[in-house]
């Protein structure tokens, strides 16, 4: 059986991509520092502890597990924290993926799909936004990953890796079997945020900006589901073992909800008033962020099947509502 490497495979992301690796046949070799990710989401292959900053000790659990491909999630992604520690960012981000190249030069390894983000884009001139958007970061973390590309794209013309970097738009929900779901902490996204105020946990829960240039005056993002998210890791080795290159793909569902319809959506699923409070606008946060996913749906295949909100909102409530003891509608019985 072929393995694979995940960095970062212990995180939110990561894990779903482990997971669906081993429905999909692969081993997934989990490689973490547990520095934010959580050790009960491995559970679907071997776990390598360690910082993908240590290159030798990299390069040797490619080699002991004769891995094929390495899935590259291991990163710092909370925006604000970049903005006031960049140079730990820089680090972990920017010197952390130059090492994983780095260990796949050591060991021959020859592909890779790295986690990209949308914050590569910067504000939008444009929505939805496509692949020829122009790159302008305007936070560190966006910095951060879009300096990552570049390294990569570099390296791989020099040593002959191919490669497929999957810009996320706003990932969201959580594993169809309830197994695996968001669990930042401290928890700055949306969804679980809403969640956590219906379920009465913590007070309400602040909405930042109803004074945007949008329709009801909240940001409007493009959730994608983090099952979508995960197979489309899997379309893109399979692009890489098609013969695909150089792949750069925007991921998201190409359609737009503001941040009060996911609030209306979490209280339909949940049969629970979201209480919440208008909150100054977050530094950095853009009106309208969306994708034009074409592209990824001609190179990969990608569909989004399990994008839209009501799904998204439904799985990932289902996640968290095992763990709070919280009785969904419909639901009753279920732990
Ligand atoms: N929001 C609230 N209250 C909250 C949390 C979020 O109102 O408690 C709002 C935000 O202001 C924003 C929207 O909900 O308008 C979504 O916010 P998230 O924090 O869930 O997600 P972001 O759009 O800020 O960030 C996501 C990823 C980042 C990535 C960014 C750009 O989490 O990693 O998209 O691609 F950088």
């Amino acid at each position: 059986m072929a393995s694979v490497l995940v960095t970062g495979g212990a995180g939110y992301v990561g894990a779903h991509a482990a997971k669906a690796l081993a429905r999909g046949g692969i081993t997934p070799v989990v490689f973490d520092n547990l520095s934010t990710g959580h050790r009960h989401n491995i559970r679907f292959g071997p776990f390598e502890e360690g910082d993908i900053r240590d290159t030798p000790r990299l390069a040797g659990v490619m080699q002991s597990h004769a891995v094929t491909a390495v899935l590259h999630f291991a990163a710092s992604i909370e925006v604000a924290n970049g903005e006031q520690s960049p140079a730990a960012f820089q680090d972990n981000n920017v010197a952390g993926t130059q090492s994983v190249l780095e260990a796949m030069r050591i060991s021959g390894v020859k592909q890779l799909v790295f986690s990209s983000t949308a914050a590569v884009y910067g504000a939008p001139k444009y929505t939805p936004i496509d692949e020829r958007h122009p790159c302008n970061p305007v936070n560190v973390y966006g910095e951060t990953k879009r300096e990552a590309e570049r390294r990569i794209h570099d390296f791989a013309a020099a040593h002959g890796v191919q490669y497929v970097c999957l810009r996320y738009f706003n990932a969201a929900g959580a594993d169809l079997d309830g197994e695996i779901g968001e669990e930042h902490e401290p928890e700055t996204h949306l969804i679980p945020n809403a969640l956590k105020a219906a379920a009465g946990r913590g007070g309400p829960m602040k909405l930042y900006g109803g004074d945007y240039d949008t329709p009801d005056g909240s940001c409007v993002r493009d959730y994608v589901h983090v099952h979508d998210l995960a197979a489309a890791h899997l379309a893109a080795l399979a692009a890489l073992e098609g013969g695909a290159r150089a792949l750069a793909c925007n991921l998201g569902s190409g359609r737009g909800h503001s941040v009060r319809e996911v609030l209306d959506a979490v209280e339909t699923v949940t049969g629970r008033p979201v209480p919440f409070e208008i909150a100054p606008r977050r530094a950095g946060d853009v009106p309208v962020l969306t994708a034009d996913p074409s592209f990824a749906r001609r190179a990969l295949g990608f569909t989004g099947t399990h994008s839209a909100l009501e799904a998204i909102v439904r799985d990932a409530a289902r996640f968290h509502a095992a763990r709070w003891g919280m009785a969904l509608p419909g639901e009753a019985g279920r732990s």
